[in-house]
Parts: structure tokens; sequence; C-alpha cells
């Protein structure tokens, strides 16, 4: 069923995910590409519905089982409203985080398990893996220096040091688990290398 390329775009808090994939989509669409650029938790209505109930700060109360449910149950709708018809047109799905973020947050952050967390993702993507994954690797700690002056943060950003220590081991072990899907870009340099790097992975797999 699927035509298009789908493309997400991992790493940690503060790897500059939004400003790369906005540069990308902007290069793509002037070589004539068909292009959609979404995120996850969010992307549409419902997902974004759902995306405010998981990070508003208030939720203390929140289960970290529920958590990655919800983040699955979010995806499976942004996935049946967004990417799949698009991906049957023949578009170029660019998508800030998908699966692997749940592997690394959930499965590492939240100590739930890897396994146990790609197993209802499982039943939630259907076998809808990312065609290619841009890792943008950045230090955890320089990541949440450059989101330290947000005015707003939610409630994983709050979260401890150690936590973000975790989600980075989570990273490392998604990169051992899909080496044939994933590639490292090193999001420590100046933005227009980054986005060169990206750029010239994403047109060899469009060819
Ligand atoms: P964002 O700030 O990149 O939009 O993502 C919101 C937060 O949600 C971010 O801290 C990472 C987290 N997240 C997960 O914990 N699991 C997931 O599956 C996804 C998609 C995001």
């Amino acid at each position: 069923m699927k035509k298009g390329l789908f493309i997400t775009l991992e790493g940690p808090d503060g790897s500059g995910k939004t400003t790369v994939a906005t540069l990308i989509v902007e290069e793509l669409k002037k070589r004539g590409f068909s292009v959609v650029h979404t995120r996850e938790p969010g992307g549409i209505e419902i997902a974004e519905q759902i995306r405010k109930v998981i990070l508003d700060p208030k939720n203390t109360a929140m289960d970290a089982r529920t958590e990655a449910l919800l983040y699955a149950a979010s995806r499976r709708q942004h996935l049946v409203e967004r990417v799949f018809p698009a991906l049957k047109e023949g578009k170029i799905v660019l998508c800030e985080r998908f699966l692997d973020s749940s592997l690394a947050y959930q499965g590492y952050g939240r100590q739930i398990g890897f396994d146990d967390v790609l197993k209802i993702n499982d039943f939630a993507i259907e076998g809808c893996f990312p065609d290619l994954t841009l890792f943008l690797d950045i230090d955890e700690e320089e990541g949440l220096k450059r989101i330290g002056d947000r005015a707003f943060k939610d409630r994983l950003d709050q979260e401890s040091i150690d936590f973000h220590h975790r989600v980075k081991q989570g990273y490392e072990e998604v990169l051992r688990r899909f080496p044939e899907r994933i590639r490292i870009v090193d999001a420590s340099r100046p933005v227009e290398e980054v986005l060169k790097n990206c750029l010239d992975i994403i047109l060899e797999a469009a060819e």
C-alpha cells in the first residue's frame, strides 16, 4: 500500500528537530517534492488533544504505562489521518518524532522496557516502520541547555537529568536494533551543516 517515503526525525530534547525539519521541507519543496511536515505527539486535532493531556505539567499522577499508551494512541490516529493518506499519494512525510521516541523515553526513560513498548506500538503502527530515520545526535545536557530559556516547560521537559541520560541510552539501543533505517547526524554543528547532511541523506533515499 505504501508508495511515498516515510522519514522520521529523532533526537533528544533541544537537538533542533523543528528548526532543521522546517529548513529540510523548504529545500525539498524547492526541488519539486511534495512534502508533508508533521510531528508527534500531535499533527492532527485528536492527537493534539492527547498531546495536551500527556504534556500538561499538572498531570503529575500519570502512570508510565498510561503515558506509553497515550503516545501510542496519538501515534495511531496520526498515522490513519495524516501519514497513511499522504504515503498513499506518493508524498514524502517528514515527521518529528515517532516510534523511536517511545522506545527511548518510555522504554528507557520511564524504565518500562524496550520490548514492552515495542509490543504496544506494533499494535498501533501495523508494520509501518519509517523508511528512513535521521537521528540528530547531541549531548543531552547540551540539548537541555539549548531549551533552558524556553518560557514554557512541559511535563517531560521538567524531568530530571537522570531521566534524560536514560533516554540517551534508549536511543543507543534503538540504533543497535534498527541500524538499517537509521542515520546519525551530528547536531552539535551549525544549522547549515546539519541541514546539508540531512538533505544529502534524504535526496539519496528519494532517488
Ligand atoms: P516535542 O517537545 O519534541 O514536541 O515532544 C514532546 C515531548 O514528548 C518530548 O519531551 C519527547 C516526548 N515524547 C515521548 O516521551 N514519547 C513519544 O513517543 C514521543 C513522540 C514524544
